[in-house]
């Protein structure tokens, strides 16, 4: 009985380890942003940022973005910075640069800042 509880225990352990490391780190994330020079092209209000060659990233934008491209939302975000190609925002020009050279860690974190919005 006992080894029983321990063994689930242990396993809502791992499970939660697993969640929070996938999750990436929103402050983190920010840092990503500011280093990478998102905010020259959007306007997202945590970072304080207002550029306007690319869409302002809101999360109603970002999630009618990622149903029509049948995503997940932050697997829609992350391929929107690793393969801004695959799916360009209606009324933008294919401009953004792909940020496919950030380690796993900075596009975790990264993901992870823009969905929290
Ligand atoms: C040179 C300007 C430029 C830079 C720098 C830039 N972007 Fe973009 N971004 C755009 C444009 C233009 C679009 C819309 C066209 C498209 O979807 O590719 C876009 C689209 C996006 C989208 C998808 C929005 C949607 O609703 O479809 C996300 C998310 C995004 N960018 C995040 C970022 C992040 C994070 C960074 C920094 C690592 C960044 N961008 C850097 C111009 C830029």
């Amino acid at each position: 009985m006992f080894r029983i509880a321990l063994l689930a225990s242990l396993a809502a352990v791992v499970v939660t380890a697993g969640v929070a490391l996938a999750a990436g780190n929103p402050a983190a994330g920010k840092k990503v942003y500011a280093a990478n020079g998102c905010g020259a092209c959007h306007t997202f209000k945590p970072a304080g940022s207002k550029g306007t060659i690319g869409p302002a990233l809101t999360k109603v934008r970002l999630t009618a973005d990622a149903k029509r491209a049948k995503q997940p939302l932050t697997t829609f975000i992350r391929m929107s910075i690793v393969k801004p190609k695959a799916f360009v925002a209606k009324g933008y020009k294919p401009v953004m640069p792909s940020f496919a050279k950030l380690s796993k860690k900075q596009l975790d974190d990264l993901v992870a800042f823009i969905a929290k919005g």
